[in-house]
Protein backbone atom coordinates (compact mmCIF):
# COMPACT_ATOMS: atom_id res chain seq x y z
CA UNK A 1 0.00 0.00 0.00
CA UNK A 2 1.23 3.73 -0.59
CA UNK A 3 1.18 5.87 2.47
CA UNK A 4 1.63 9.60 1.62
CA UNK A 5 2.34 12.39 4.40
CA UNK A 6 1.35 15.99 3.59
CA UNK A 7 3.18 17.87 6.21
CA UNK A 8 1.62 21.75 6.59
CA UNK A 9 3.88 23.52 8.62
CA UNK A 10 6.21 25.70 7.21
CA UNK A 11 8.86 25.10 9.90
CA UNK A 12 10.29 21.77 8.34
CA UNK A 13 12.66 20.58 11.82
CA UNK A 14 8.99 21.27 13.79
CA UNK A 15 6.83 18.81 15.51
CA UNK A 16 3.82 18.10 13.39
CA UNK A 17 6.75 16.78 10.61
CA UNK A 18 7.82 14.32 13.33
CA UNK A 19 4.67 13.10 13.84
CA UNK A 20 3.71 12.40 10.87
CA UNK A 21 7.35 11.08 9.73
CA UNK A 22 6.89 8.52 12.74
CA UNK A 23 3.57 7.32 11.06
CA UNK A 24 5.81 6.87 8.18
CA UNK A 25 8.34 5.14 9.70
CA UNK A 26 5.72 2.63 11.31
CA UNK A 27 4.36 1.88 8.22
CA UNK A 28 7.65 1.33 6.23
CA UNK A 29 8.08 -1.13 9.08
CA UNK A 30 4.86 -2.84 7.89
CA UNK A 31 6.29 -3.50 4.57
CA UNK A 32 3.70 -0.27 2.77
CA UNK A 33 5.95 2.65 0.40
CA UNK A 34 5.84 5.73 2.02
CA UNK A 35 6.36 9.35 0.86
CA UNK A 36 6.39 13.09 2.77
CA UNK A 37 5.57 15.97 0.97
CA UNK A 38 6.38 19.36 2.60
CA UNK A 39 3.52 21.36 1.30
CA UNK A 40 4.91 24.59 2.27
CA UNK A 41 7.45 23.58 -0.81
CA UNK A 42 4.85 22.32 -2.94
CA UNK A 43 1.26 24.59 -2.66
CA UNK A 44 2.38 28.64 -2.99
CA UNK A 45 -0.89 30.00 -3.80
CA UNK A 46 -4.40 29.75 -2.22
CA UNK A 47 -7.48 29.07 -4.01
CA UNK A 48 -8.71 32.29 -6.54
CA UNK A 49 -12.05 32.50 -8.07
CA UNK A 50 -12.14 29.61 -11.19
CA UNK A 51 -14.86 31.51 -13.13
CA UNK A 52 -11.94 34.32 -13.82
CA UNK A 53 -8.61 32.50 -13.44
CA UNK A 54 -9.40 29.04 -14.89
CA UNK A 55 -7.81 28.48 -18.28
CA UNK A 56 -10.12 28.07 -20.81
CA UNK A 57 -9.34 24.11 -21.20
CA UNK A 58 -10.56 23.96 -17.92
CA UNK A 59 -7.26 23.67 -16.13
CA UNK A 60 -6.11 25.56 -12.97
CA UNK A 61 -3.80 28.33 -14.10
CA UNK A 62 -2.40 28.68 -10.33
CA UNK A 63 1.67 27.48 -11.67
CA UNK A 64 3.20 25.58 -8.38
CA UNK A 65 3.05 21.61 -7.62
CA UNK A 66 -0.17 21.34 -6.44
CA UNK A 67 -1.10 20.01 -9.82
CA UNK A 68 1.60 17.39 -9.54
CA UNK A 69 0.90 16.51 -5.97
CA UNK A 70 -2.72 15.85 -6.42
CA UNK A 71 -2.47 13.84 -9.16
CA UNK A 72 0.61 11.59 -8.95
CA UNK A 73 0.83 11.27 -5.59
CA UNK A 74 -2.87 12.14 -3.72
CA UNK A 75 -4.70 10.08 -5.93
CA UNK A 76 -2.49 6.78 -5.92
CA UNK A 77 -2.14 6.82 -2.42
CA UNK A 78 -4.03 4.62 -0.50
CA UNK A 79 -3.87 6.55 3.15
CA UNK A 80 -3.03 9.94 3.75
CA UNK A 81 -1.42 11.66 7.06
CA UNK A 82 -2.45 15.15 7.30
CA UNK A 83 0.17 16.53 9.53
CA UNK A 84 -0.47 20.10 10.74
CA UNK A 85 0.98 22.57 13.73
CA UNK A 86 -2.25 23.70 16.16
CA UNK A 87 -2.61 27.85 14.60
CA UNK A 88 -5.21 29.60 16.38
CA UNK A 89 -6.97 26.42 17.53
CA UNK A 90 -7.06 25.40 13.65
CA UNK A 91 -5.13 23.94 10.88
CA UNK A 92 -2.48 25.75 9.37
CA UNK A 93 -3.03 28.06 6.49
CA UNK A 94 -0.96 25.77 4.19
CA UNK A 95 -3.01 22.65 4.77
CA UNK A 96 -6.51 24.82 4.21
CA UNK A 97 -5.30 26.08 0.84
CA UNK A 98 -4.40 22.29 0.05
CA UNK A 99 -8.19 21.51 1.02
CA UNK A 100 -9.27 24.16 -0.92
CA UNK A 101 -7.58 23.70 -3.87
CA UNK A 102 -9.27 20.48 -4.56
CA UNK A 103 -12.36 22.42 -5.31
CA UNK A 104 -10.14 23.36 -8.67
CA UNK A 105 -10.09 19.71 -9.74
CA UNK A 106 -13.58 18.52 -8.67
CA UNK A 107 -15.73 20.83 -10.41
CA UNK A 108 -17.29 19.62 -13.34
CA UNK A 109 -14.91 22.60 -15.66
CA UNK A 110 -11.91 19.97 -14.87
CA UNK A 111 -11.37 17.61 -17.75
CA UNK A 112 -10.78 14.89 -15.62
CA UNK A 113 -13.14 15.44 -12.33
CA UNK A 114 -14.68 12.19 -12.08
CA UNK A 115 -11.37 10.64 -11.62
CA UNK A 116 -10.01 12.79 -9.05
CA UNK A 117 -13.34 12.08 -7.37
CA UNK A 118 -13.14 8.95 -7.45
CA UNK A 119 -9.35 8.30 -6.70
CA UNK A 120 -10.05 10.80 -3.45
CA UNK A 121 -13.05 8.38 -2.17
CA UNK A 122 -12.01 5.15 -0.17
CA UNK A 123 -8.60 5.87 1.49
CA UNK A 124 -7.43 5.81 5.22
CA UNK A 125 -7.04 9.36 6.46
CA UNK A 126 -4.56 10.49 9.79
CA UNK A 127 -4.66 13.64 11.51
CA UNK A 128 -1.34 14.87 13.29
CA UNK A 129 -1.33 17.87 15.32
CA UNK A 130 1.43 19.38 17.48
CA UNK A 131 0.31 22.28 19.74
CA UNK A 132 1.80 24.19 22.45
CA UNK A 133 -1.26 23.82 24.77
CA UNK A 134 -2.36 20.49 26.44
CA UNK A 135 -6.61 21.06 26.96
CA UNK A 136 -8.30 18.74 24.57
CA UNK A 137 -10.78 21.29 23.24
CA UNK A 138 -7.75 23.18 21.69
CA UNK A 139 -7.77 20.62 18.62
CA UNK A 140 -11.85 20.28 18.49
CA UNK A 141 -12.31 22.15 15.94
CA UNK A 142 -9.37 20.55 13.79
CA UNK A 143 -10.92 17.19 14.63
CA UNK A 144 -14.48 18.21 13.34
CA UNK A 145 -13.68 20.16 10.53
CA UNK A 146 -11.40 16.52 9.41
CA UNK A 147 -13.76 14.13 10.12
CA UNK A 148 -16.12 16.17 8.06
CA UNK A 149 -13.78 16.25 5.17
CA UNK A 150 -13.46 12.37 5.71
CA UNK A 151 -16.86 11.75 5.39
CA UNK A 152 -17.28 13.35 2.86
CA UNK A 153 -14.49 11.87 0.83
CA UNK A 154 -15.87 8.39 2.00
CA UNK A 155 -12.41 8.03 4.16
CA UNK A 156 -12.00 6.47 6.91
CA UNK A 157 -10.29 8.62 9.95
CA UNK A 158 -8.48 6.13 11.71
CA UNK A 159 -6.77 8.09 14.05
CA UNK A 160 -5.94 11.55 15.35
CA UNK A 161 -2.53 11.81 16.98
CA UNK A 162 -1.56 15.09 19.62
CA UNK A 163 1.82 15.93 20.31
CA UNK A 164 2.95 18.56 22.93
CA UNK A 165 4.94 20.93 22.05
CA UNK A 166 6.48 24.19 20.89
CA UNK A 167 10.21 24.54 20.37
CA UNK A 168 11.16 22.78 17.28
CA UNK A 169 11.29 19.02 17.88
CA UNK A 170 10.09 19.47 21.78
CA UNK A 171 7.37 16.75 20.56
CA UNK A 172 9.95 14.28 21.28
CA UNK A 173 9.83 14.54 24.60
CA UNK A 174 6.37 15.11 25.80
CA UNK A 175 5.89 11.92 28.04
CA UNK A 176 2.48 10.60 26.54
CA UNK A 177 5.03 9.63 23.70
CA UNK A 178 3.24 10.82 20.68
CA UNK A 179 5.88 9.70 18.31
CA UNK A 180 5.51 5.92 19.38
CA UNK A 181 1.84 6.11 19.56
CA UNK A 182 2.43 7.81 15.59
CA UNK A 183 4.49 5.21 15.15
CA UNK A 184 2.27 2.33 16.15
CA UNK A 185 -0.76 3.66 14.37
CA UNK A 186 1.40 3.78 11.02
CA UNK A 187 2.44 0.13 11.64
CA UNK A 188 -1.34 -1.09 12.23
CA UNK A 189 -2.53 1.75 9.52
CA UNK A 190 -4.54 -0.87 7.59
CA UNK A 191 -5.66 -3.09 9.90
CA UNK A 192 -6.54 -0.36 12.40
CA UNK A 193 -10.15 -0.59 13.31
CA UNK A 194 -12.68 2.56 12.16
CA UNK A 195 -16.13 2.10 12.41
CA UNK A 196 -19.03 4.77 12.00
CA UNK A 197 -22.56 2.73 12.83
CA UNK A 198 -26.02 3.93 12.19
CA UNK A 199 -28.83 2.72 13.50
CA UNK A 200 -29.48 -0.34 10.71
CA UNK A 201 -25.74 -1.39 10.82
CA UNK A 202 -25.45 -4.82 11.20
CA UNK A 203 -23.36 -6.05 14.08
CA UNK A 204 -22.69 -8.57 16.59
CA UNK A 205 -21.89 -6.29 19.41
CA UNK A 206 -18.55 -7.81 20.30
CA UNK A 207 -16.27 -5.17 19.09
CA UNK A 208 -13.22 -7.39 19.75
CA UNK A 209 -13.82 -11.32 19.09
CA UNK A 210 -12.54 -13.32 21.91
CA UNK A 211 -9.58 -15.19 20.84
CA UNK A 212 -10.87 -19.36 20.02
C1 LIG B 1 0.69 31.33 14.06
C2 LIG B 1 0.73 30.39 15.23
C3 LIG B 1 -0.43 30.11 15.89
C4 LIG B 1 -0.43 29.21 16.96
N1 LIG B 1 -1.59 28.95 17.62
C5 LIG B 1 -1.60 28.05 18.64
C6 LIG B 1 -2.80 27.76 19.33
O1 LIG B 1 -3.88 28.28 19.06
N2 LIG B 1 -2.74 26.86 20.34
C7 LIG B 1 -1.58 26.20 20.67
O2 LIG B 1 -1.60 25.34 21.55
N3 LIG B 1 -0.43 26.45 20.01
C8 LIG B 1 -0.41 27.37 19.01
N4 LIG B 1 0.76 27.63 18.34
C9 LIG B 1 1.97 26.85 18.69
C10 LIG B 1 2.18 25.67 17.73
O3 LIG B 1 1.00 24.92 17.55
C11 LIG B 1 3.26 24.74 18.27
O4 LIG B 1 4.47 25.43 18.42
C12 LIG B 1 3.47 23.54 17.37
O5 LIG B 1 4.25 22.57 18.02
C13 LIG B 1 4.15 23.95 16.07
O6 LIG B 1 4.23 22.82 15.23
P1 LIG B 1 5.42 22.71 14.15
O7 LIG B 1 6.70 22.57 14.96
O8 LIG B 1 5.10 21.51 13.37
O9 LIG B 1 5.41 23.96 13.34
C14 LIG B 1 0.78 28.55 17.32
C15 LIG B 1 1.96 28.86 16.64
C16 LIG B 1 1.94 29.76 15.60
C17 LIG B 1 3.23 30.07 14.87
Amino acid sequence: MKVLALSSSPRKDGNSRLLAQSVLDGAAAGGHDVELVDLADTVTAPLRDCRVCRQESGACSIEDGYEHLILNKVLPADAIVYATPLYWYGVSGQLKIFIDRIFCYMKSDYRDWESVRDGLIGKRMVVAVSSEETYPGAVAGITAQMQEFARYLHNDLVGVLRGIGNTRGEVERDPSRPLDQAFELGARLFEERSTDYRVDTSRSGVVWPTPL
